[in-house]
């Protein structure tokens, strides 16, 4: 299986931090947003990484990030030339996935959980997707929201008012080959955008999207100030329980 890590868009919600530069650049902790993404990449035993980002802050990505050898991954780079939305992010990887599964992570999403098991897992599925889900204390309103009924997911609603379960639908996904196809049949939301939400939805109508609830603890870190914070402090947390503190 082969990895694609989404860090395009304009971040609008955490201006004015992202007027000059690129949010998944921005620390958490002791490194840059994205490195997170990609050790969860390589510590699901992913070898090939994909990242799409939008023109303006590609050099700095490639700067920072090179070749990839320091993650033990080998990285590619695509433009996303407008800020299409996540759908039509996830399509500038055809060539590079070719008939290969991919998984997807968005490159604000910090989490704790091990993707491996599920990337082996997934490896060996004949066809469909698999979402992974938080369930969220508070409100979940500001996420896609996942609802499951007897075991099978039957609906995800993006940012809905009035949201039918507390299962928040994080920024990692996985998917067969089937997706890139599907983009295509897509069309753009109120926002302008092809919206992750409306591809998952091909899959769950299609009865092969499964959901994986996550327990430790997930940030998208791109939501708000707050969130952008409490990141910073569960990286802290996690360093400090790693350096025996
Ligand atoms: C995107 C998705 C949303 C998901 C979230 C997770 O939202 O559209 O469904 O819950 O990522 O990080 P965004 O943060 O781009 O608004």
């Amino acid at each position: 299986m082969k990895g694609v890590i989404l860090a395009g868009g304009n971040a609008t919600r955490l201006r004015p931090l992202t007027w000059v530069t690129n949010k998944h650049l921005l620390p958490i902790y002791n490194k840059p947003m994205i490195y997170y993404p990609l050790e969860s990449m390589a510590r699901a035993g992913i070898k090939e990484v994909l990242i799409t980002t939008g023109p303006d802050h590609s050099g700095d990505f490639i700067n920072l990030l090179r070749s990839g050898k320091d993650f033990g991954l080998k990285l590619s780079y695509e433009i996303q030339e407008d800020a299409g939305g996540l759908s039509q992010a996830v399509s500038l990887a055809g060539e590079f996935a070719g008939e290969e599964k991919i998984l997807v992570i968005l490159g604000d999403n910090i989490f704790k959980h091990n993707l491996a098991k599920a990337v082996a897992d997934f490896e060996e599925q004949k066809e469909g997707a698999k979402v992974f889900g938080k369930r969220m204390a508070t409100e979940c309103r500001q996420y896609g929201v996942i609802e499951i009924k007897d075991g099978k997911v039957v609906s995800i609603e993006e940012k809905p008012e009035n949201p039918k379960s507390d299962i928040a639908q994080t920024g990692i996904y996985m998917y067969d080959s089937q997706v890139f196809d599907f983009i295509k049949t897509l069309n753009p939301s109120a926002r302008g955008e092809l919206e992750i939400t409306d591809l998952n939805n091909l899959y769950v109508k299609q009865g092969t999207m499964t959901c994986e609830i996550m327990e430790d603890w997930w940030v998208d870190a791109g939501t708000s100030f707050n969130e952008l914070l409490r990141a910073n402090m569960l990286v802290a947390e996690e360093v400090k329980k790693e350096n025996g503190g």
